[in-house]
């Protein structure tokens, strides 16, 4: 689970939040899929609607140019993002996301390797509402900043705890990564982090970081699947 802060500015969050609170905003069993319907029990904004395609268009763009979440995901396709609500009393219980998903007005699909949400409410405005992902290591439990975004493997078991007061609103999407392999695009996201931090560091020769990038590289040109 990787945490990639203030991926929106505030001045930024207040502009969606203003935008959101103007377009229609329907059942969110109707977007879910299979077993997940069970579970879902929240509002999305009418993906249809030209704001909320404007706005999901905004995030896409941002999504695919920030340093951090492109480390992390080395993202091929990003599906158009979603936005939620949760009002009081409403929860989406533990599932995995669908592993295939077809692109909206298109013919294309994807498989969902990386899921993230990107937070519209600040963490004082409800109560509940955490993102709760199931690991290896036990539980971990966000609820970060507005503005900030986390992701995490799309077949790991989430969760959004029930809100107990307040409103939660966010942003979701799914992502189909070059490196599909969990584990390899994590040792590639710790090395590439890595790199980034020795090239700050005057004592590292330009050779040493010329041969850690083709390290890196030929790494991504062995494990890029297209
Ligand atoms: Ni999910």
């Amino acid at each position: 689970m990787v945490l990639i802060e203030q991926l929106l500015s505030k001045d930024e969050v207040q502009t969606f939040r203003q935008h959101l609170s103007q377009v229609p905003w329907l059942d969110g069993k109707g977007t879910a899929m299979g077993m997940s319907a069970a579970v879902k029990d929240n509002a999305q904004a009418d993906p249809e609607n030209d704001t909320v395609r404007q706005l999901a268009n905004q995030l896409l763009a941002r999504y695919g140019e920030h340093p951090k979440l492109v480390s992390a995901v080395l993202p091929q396709k990003i599906f158009p993002p979603c936005f939620n609500r949760y009002g009081q009393g409403e929860t989406y219980g533990l599932h995995v996301d669908a592993a295939v998903m077809r692109m909206p007005r298109s013919p294309d699909v994807m498989r969902s390797d990386m899921s993230m949400t990107l937070f519209l409410s600040e963490p004082d405005e409800y109560e509940g509402g955490e993102l709760l992902i199931k690991t290896e290591f036990g539980e971990q439990k966000v609820k970060p900043r507005a503005g900030d975004a986390v992701t995490y493997p799309s077949g790991s078991l989430h969760m959004v705890t029930p809100v107990t007061s307040g409103v939660r609103l966010a942003a979701i999407t799914w992502m189909q990564s070059l490196v599909p392999d969990t584990p390899m695009r994590e040792i590639l996201f710790e090395l590439d982090q890595n790199i980034q931090q020795l090239s700050a560091n005057d004592t590292v020769s330009r050779e040493q970081l010329d041969s850690l990038h083709h390290v890196y590289h030929n790494l991504i040109r062995k494990n890029a699947v297209f």
